[in-house]
């Protein structure tokens, strides 16, 4: 049998080559797959950075098959759904899909406590979303717009004046980072030392960085939760640290909980889509002009960025023995819905590797479904809406500077430097 370290060393290949490594023995062994370039792992230079997840829709391809890879402190492989309507359950039917800590990076140190509001399910995850809700709803969003939108011209009035720029680094990266930090509440000099321990946990792989990451991060969101009990003020960390959930105050463990899976949350998700958005209409000029002349296609063209531009294959673990197309899983197994597929199903979106800003019905996976819908959902489209319509009305026809780096990582990493110009 190979050595599964060694192959997670290797570059993806572009298959989804059948795998000879170690599985439980009930994974049938044609299941077993290196999917990584499905997972967003392997970089590509193409106008459209997903078209390649089509080959999972092709006839010879199973619906369900088995990614051996550890993924953060998950060690053990897990199953992969492709199809929308299994995604579809995996994100609906807590009962059979456990939330069950996917993202609790802490782990890697030995921390117990779990992110909330992700690591839960049922009442006890109703109750703490019914704490968060109200500073994230359509309405709170709206007070933050004027601020949003100040912010956004005072960035882009540097890249007038330059008359061109890294839109990616300068622009993506800072913009929804900055207006994260002007909710929390977080000092903007510790800006750029987040965006460094962040990049250590989300994307080196590295179990050791992404350890040391943690550590940091925690460190810091403790002593600014310290102060924050000590001398409130109006950001939302000071209404989380002295908040109260069902008449109680929150435990040391909700408090870190709540923090850390809010910064884990805020942080790269829109900048991520942001960079891939202008990628997109710096190549596409029908479609820049066509959002210029018709800024009422606007709202509908996030959505189709959102859904053709999937960041997150999100996990669950099953709470059931599960038998999906013939293939029999465990219980305890983890499961993974791959949104780079399900977001482009023929029998849920018409024509779906087009880019349709007048597309009805778009419930895309992007954001989620089901109860653990994104909580900052309003706020990122917000975001976006708010830049895509003040660089449409600011700046004239932009492309993608002459020998410009052209590669993107279909996933959360996405796009790390985009010139444009024009
Ligand atoms: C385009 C930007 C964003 C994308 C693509 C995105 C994606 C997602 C996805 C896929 C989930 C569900 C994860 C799962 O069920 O396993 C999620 C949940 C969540 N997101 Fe976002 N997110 C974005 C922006 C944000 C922002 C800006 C914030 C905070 C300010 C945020 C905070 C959260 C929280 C707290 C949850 C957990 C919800 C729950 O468990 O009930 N997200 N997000």
């Amino acid at each position: 049998m190979a050595d599964l370290m060694e192959i997670m060393m290797s570059e993806p290949p572009e298959e989804p080559v059948i795998l000879d490594v170690p599985a439980p023995d009930y994974v049938p062994r044609n299941l077993i797959r290196d999917l990584r370039n499905f997972q967003g792992q392997r970089p590509n230079t193409c106008p459209e950075p997903y078209a390649h997840t089509e080959r999972l829709r092709a006839d010879d391809i199973p619906p369900v098959m088995w990614s051996p890879f550890p993924a953060t402190w998950i060690t053990g492989g897990n199953w992969v759904l492709t199809q929308y309507k299994d995604c579809a359950k995996l994100y609906q039917d807590s009962k059979t899909f456990g939330s069950h800590g996917q993202a609790d990076f802490q782990k890697l140190i030995g921390e117990t406590f779990k992110c909330i509001p992700l690591s839960f399910d049922g009442p006890e995850h109703m109750a703490y979303r019914r704490f968060l809700n109200p500073y994230f709803t359509q309405k709170a969003v709206g007070e933050m717009d004027a601020d949003i939108r100040a912010l956004c011209d005072e960035m882009i009035d540097d890249f007038l004046a330059k008359g061109g720029g890294d839109f990616a680094y300068d622009f993506a990266r800072v913009f929804p980072v900055k207006v994260f930090f002007n909710l929390m509440g977080f000092p903007h000099s510790i800006l750029e030392q987040f965006l460094s321990w962040e990049y250590e946990i989300l994307h080196t792989r590295d179990f050791a960085r992404m350890g040391a990451g943690v550590a940091a991060v925690l460190d810091w969101l403790r002593t600014f939760i310290h102060e924050k009990e000590a001398h409130p003020d109006d950001g939302l960390s000071s209404k989380i640290v002295n908040g109260s959930i069902d008449g109680r105050p929150l435990t040391d463990d909700e408090k870190i909980g709540t923090m850390f899976f809010l910064w884990l949350g805020g942080l790269d998700t829109v900048a991520s889509t942001l960079g891939q958005m202008y990628r997109r209409l710096a190549l596409d000029h029908t479609l820049q002009q066509r959002l210029r002349e018709h800024p009422e296609l606007i709202t509908g063209a996030i959505e189709e960025f959102l859904r053709m531009q999937p960041l997150v294959n999100s996990f669950r673990q099953l709470k059931t023995d599960l038998t999906l197309h013939g293939v029999q899983m465990k219980e305890g197994d983890w499961v993974q819905a791959l949104t780079a597929v399900s977001n482009f199903d023929p029998d849920t979106f018409k024509c779906p590797r087009d880019f349709d800003p007048e597309r009805k019905a778009n419930r895309h996976f992007t954001l989620a479904s089901g109860a653990h819908l994104c909580l900052g959902a309003h706020l990122a489209r917000q975001e976006m809406k708010i830049a895509l319509e003040h660089w449409l009305k600011r700046v004239p026809m932009f492309s993608i500077a002459d020998g410009d780096d052209m590669t993107v990582l279909p996933g959360l990493l996405s796009v790390t430097n985009l010139h444009l110009t024009w």
